[in-house]
């Protein structure tokens, strides 16, 4: 690389580190804040890039200070977190891995990167891969919830939706996968705290999806903030440099978390800023994010001999690499353009996202759609017209102004019923005084709407929680709603399964719509009305209380399985079962499975597996059903999952039509790693189980034989 040589034949020390630093340009409520420091280091070439900078002028004027002011002219690489959208904001990620659509998971990003692009963004921090199982933990509604094999598939999805064909061409920007790695597996649940986990887990559960982001080509990947198993993963060499770049052939940028590196220090494997540096440089951090420790430790380093300059050089030449990737040497201002045009396209396409993504949980006696008959609704409770809390975390270019919440979605439907609204209370607050008008409302109307839920900062960074209950006095406030007896859909927006089962009893219908973005009144509106059936399934096992997290459907089998008798795995005050298992999520149709094949029944390891099943709409309405694919092989040298997810496939039947649904399953996705921890397709006897979620006793089973490794 002709330029990138002679760059670097060029540049001062401090401008090699300068490359390797990424500064914070602030923000406001406003729009962003361009600080003076952050402008000054750039024109002293000692910020080679910028975050949180967004706004066609805001990017516009960085970048020229690069251009114009700075002694080497190199284009600055401005980084923001498009985490489900820029402008137009999608469903939260947990919610849309709910629609269990790669399609749309792509769809969703190119347009994100679209709107990000075209404001001069050129990278985004995103996508989340993180598997979670732990709903306290509150970056589980950033990432694709608790299954390996949908987290690989969001991870490909969101890489070629962000990254699209080149990273040079128009309305691509480069993703950076993160938290590398395990970060979900936060001791109890609690943000920025330690993990520690087998190899075994690691390499099958946490591993594979920043696998798959690399094979389709993810420019960049973050350290999580934590340590695993003792070992900050900002300085995890075996894991940055040996696994991710040696064994999974990652040739991006490693970039920081925020001051993840300084924080070496207090994680107590660094005893000074330099040795901290050295640290993460040589663990394969190329870029430091906010902590000042390659600029100011990496020459102490240096003169220490921690470091050499070929390792700093090493860095410097993958940065400038990615920046001449994205073009942005020819023109930095290529990825700008002019996309008013399409935004009714987008916003379709969040509508769309916010339908899909919401997940029927309950429903009795019929409730849903509303009937076509005029109707006096009440629309009450916090969350019925939240604009704000709709756009969820990770939405820092979204605008609430242009959100359509719950009200003004219904309002939009144009039902023939009058539409009444009292918000009660707040999300998270005491105050009594709303509660009676409400109440009011709802004692005169035919139909209850009552939404509930967290507001969005109670999910995200920094954002675990000891309870899954509903915050503040919402409890109180939805028993004396349903005391009324009134007929009552609960709309339950949250960044994470709440554990209430006594609403799931109580209320009509739930419909949990996660936090769905600026389309979310609308998306939620066509369910309600019955212009679509919901579809969207659990990415993740909802808990019936905290004391049963984490939890999840790929458990090993206990010795002594759950069961009346008393030396069992189980709880002495509380079922084991989840209150809605994965995969979980009604229709307003009704399907029956049967018929249930997979063959070959005598497979070898070269063998693909036909897996079909036949399925009848016995419901009242057209509706799409998601099917899973799981296997279990009941024998093996290791103790294998109780289910292993291996593949999901959506069917669409009208009322009273029959189909079938087929599945391809190559033998190879059945190998899994041996007591030697090597990967193998062990011969023996498989469960092939299908069905609508990850609840056993559902699921219809075929046996096959694997003859050959
Ligand atoms: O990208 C994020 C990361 O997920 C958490 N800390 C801050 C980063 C930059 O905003």
């Amino acid at each position: 690389m002709p330029r990138i040589d002679s760059l670097l034949a060029e540049m001062t020390l401090g401008e090699k580190l300068g490359q390797l630093a990424m500064l914070s340009a602030g923000f406001s409520v406003t729009g962003p804040v361009l600080a003076d420091n952050a402008e000054d280091s750039v024109r002293r070439g000692e910020a080679g890039s910028l975050l949180n900078v967004f706004g066609r002028e805001a990017t516009r004027r960085v970048q020229r200070i690069a251009l114009e002011e700075s002694r080497l002219k190199i284009p600055l690489l401005l980084g923001f977190d498009v985490v489900h959208g820029h402008r137009t904001l999608f469903p939260i990620p947990l919610g849309e891995t709910a629609s269990f659509d790669p399609a749309l998971w792509e769809r969703t990003a190119r347009i994100a990167a679209t709107e990000a692009a075209a404001e001069g963004v050129a990278i985004t921090f995103a996508p989340m891969l993180d598997v979670a199982r732990d709903p306290r933990w509150g970056r589980i509604a950033e990432g694709p919830g608790e299954d390996t094999l949908v987290a690989s598939l969001f991870a490909e999805a969101k890489v070629r939706g962000f990254q699209g064909a080149s990273l040079g061409a128009p309305g691509s920007v480069a993703a950076v996968v993160k938290h590398f790695v395990a970060y979900g597996a936060a001791v109890a649940g609690r943000d920025y705290a330690s993990t520690d986990m087998s190899e075994r887990t690691l390499r099958e559960v946490y591993l594979p999806p920043f696998l798959a982001a690399v094979r389709v080509g993810a420019a960049g990947a973050m350290p999580a903030f934590s340590d695993l198993s003792g070992v900050p993963m900002t300085a995890n060499g075996p894991l940055l440099d040996g696994w991710l770049r040696r064994e999974a052939g990652f040739e991006g940028v490693v970039v920081s978390d925020y001051n993840a590196i300084a924080e070496l220090v207090i994680h107590g494997v660094a005893a000074d800023l330099a040795e901290a540096a050295a640290l993460a440089l040589n663990a394969g951090v190329d870029i430091d994010m906010m902590s000042d420790a390659y600029l100011k430790g990496l020459p102490t380093a240096l003169e220490r001999g921690l470091v050499t300059m070929e390792a700093i050089e090493r860095a410097v030449r993958r940065v400038l690499g990615l920046k001449e990737r994205l073009g942005l040497f020819d023109d930095p201002f290529r990825r700008e353009a002019d996309i008013a045009a399409g935004r009714d396209e987008r916003r379709t396409a969040a509508r769309e996202a916010a339908r899909r993504s919401a997940v029927l949980l309950t429903h009795r006696d019929g409730l849903l759609p509303l009937k076509p008959h005029p109707q006096r609704i009440a629309m009450i409770g916090p969350l019925a017209d939240a604009p704000t809390d709709m756009l969820g975390s990770w939405s820092g270019a979204g605008d609430a102004k242009e959100v359509v919440t719950f009200l003004a979605g219904l309002r939009a439907a144009r039902l023939d019923c009058d539409i009444r609204h009292a918000r009660g209370i707040g999300i998270d607050s005491e105050d009594e005084a709303g509660i009676e008008p409400a109440l009011a409302l709802a004692r005169e109307a035919d139909l209850v709407v009552l939404c509930l839920g967290e507001s969005r900062d109670m999910s995200g960074e920094a954002a675990s929680r000891s309870d899954l209950d509903l915050p503040g006095n919402q409890t109180n406030f939805a028993r004396s709603v349903l005391d009324l007896g009134r007929p009552t859909v609960v709309l339950l927006a949250a960044g994470r399964p709440l554990a209430v089962p006594w609403l799931f009893e109580r209320a009509g219908a739930v419909l949990a719509t996660w936090f769905g973005g600026s389309e979310a009144g609308n998306g939620i509106a066509d369910l309600l009305t019955g212009r679509a059936s919901p579809g969207g399934r659990l990415p993740v096992t909802w808990p019936r209380s905290v004391g049963q997290v984490p939890i999840f459907f790929g458990e090993r089998p206990s010795g002594r399985p759950a069961s009346d008798a008393h030396y069992t795995s189980k709880y002495i005050d509380l079922s084991t079962a989840p209150l809605f298992p994965f995969g979980h999520g009604l229709t307003y149709g009704r399907f029956a499975y049967s018929g249930l094949k997979a063959t070959p029944a005598r497979a070898m390891a070269a063998d693909t597996l036909v897996v079909e099943v036949e399925l009848a709409n016995q419901g009242p309405a057209a509706a799409e059903e998601t099917i899973f694919l799981f296997a279990r092989k009941r024998v093996a040298r290791v103790a294998r999952p109780l289910l292993e997810l291996k593949g999901f496939t959506k069917l669409q039947l009208q009322p009273g039509e029959t189909g079938r649904a087929v599945m391809l399953l190559p033998v190879e996705a059945l190998r899994f790693l041996g007591p030697d921890l090597v990967s193998a397709v062990e011969p023996g006897d498989y469960d092939i189980l299908v069905g609508p979620s990850a609840d056993r006793t559902a699921l219809l089973a075929a046996r096959v034989e694997v003859t050959e490794a």
